[in-house]
């Protein structure tokens, strides 16, 4: 196991030596190293399993400091960042030569945000060099979003986790990329695609393109717990109560065991059932169930990015 404690003074010390260290953000908890040192970004890589073709977000706290790790923002780019930085919005920029190709996997774009978390951000104050976090899970499991999610899973390989309590959001940053003046959603995520056109108008919707090695985050099977995952337009009806986990959006079912089911949001807020979406996953997946029953979210909101993971969730393997 590793130490768990807020003690950012701590976790500066292993990111300055090189080590990882676990960090809390408003999305998910992030596995850090330093994004300019390669022995680092190399161990970020080796802990998660992670295939090197699918490259790291560096999160910093200053748009100066951003303004180092990348050539230039565009027009677009720059709205984006000044209305929703710090927060849930990763963008692709062309990158700086001083970040290593390990981190781009040799892309000339860098994937940058500035995360929105009290505890992060006096973390990335104090250190003069960008932090490259993928989510803290093993390549291809649910996202963590609390400390003992992460020591659970990858405790002994690390030697501290920030703890800065449970993930406000639960859900990862949606990632934008431009082409041509266009800009192109690659991930949704924890900003909704409306507050994003309301800024920079139509944007380009292209969160499946799982061929492409640079699609971000965007392999089919991902977010995925081990048991297999059906997903349902409503959860009723279903046989063998007690063999089955229920993932449901805002009510119980009468005929099945409480104990056996998790409601995301009783009053059908977007915003809670993100923030449950990916612990309640965790819970039903470590329940003695042969597997798990998921309901479809209405599309309002954070919606279209919490069926998104529910979607790749129950791909496959099963
Ligand atoms: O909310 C988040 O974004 C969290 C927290 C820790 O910040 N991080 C996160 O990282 O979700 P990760 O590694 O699990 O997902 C990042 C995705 C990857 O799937 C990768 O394909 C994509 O971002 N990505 C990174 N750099 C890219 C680039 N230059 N071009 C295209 N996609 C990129
Ligand atoms: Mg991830």
């Amino acid at each position: 196991m590793a130490i768990t404690g807020d003690d950012i003074n701590i976790a500066k010390s292993f990111l300055v030596k090189g080590e990882l260290v676990a960090i809390p953000t408003e999305t998910v908890y992030g596995l850090a190293g330093n994004a300019l040192n390669e022995k680092a970004v190399l161990s970020i890589f080796e802990v998660k399993n992670r295939p090197a073709f699918d490259p790291l977000i560096i999160h910093t706290d200053s748009l100066e400091k951003a303004n180092q790790y990348v050539l230039k923002f565009s027009e677009k780019a720059k709205l984006l960042a000044d209305h929703f930085w710090p927060g849930p919005l990763t963008l692709l920029l062309p990158k700086n030569q001083i970040i290593p190709d390990l981190v781009t996997s040799g892309l000339d774009t860098v994937a940058i945000r500035i995360p929105k978390h009290p505890v992060l951000l006096e973390l990335l104050a104090s250190i003069d060099f960008p932090l490259a976090a993928p989510s803290a899970n093993p390549f291809g499991y649910i996202s963590p979003t609390r400390a003992d999610h992460v020591n659970a899973q990858l405790g002994d390989q690390i030697p501290y986790i920030l703890d800065g309590g449970e993930c406000e959001l639960g859900l990862e940053s949606t990632i934008v990329g431009f082409e041509n003046g266009e800009a192109i959603i690659y991930r949704l995520g924890g900003l909704e695609v409306e507050k994003i056109q309301d800024v920079i108008g139509p944007v380009i919707l292209m969160p499946h393109s799982s061929s492409d090695p640079k699609a971000p985050g965007m392999l089919k099977s991902h977010y995925a717990p081990r048991k297999p995952l059906f997903l349902e337009r409503k959860a009723v009806n279903i046989e063998s109560p007690g063999t089955t986990g229920y993932l449901l959006f805002n009510e119980y079912l009468d005929h099945v065991d409480r104990r056996y089911q998790r409601v995301l949001s009783p009053t059908g807020d977007m915003k809670e059932a993100a923030h449950n979406l990916f612990a309640f996953l965790r819970e039903l997946d470590n329940m003695p169930v042969d597997s798990i029953i998921a309901e479809w979210v209405p599309m309002n909101g954070l919606g279209p990015a919490i069926n998104d993971r529910l979607q790749r969730a129950s791909y496959l393997k099963k």
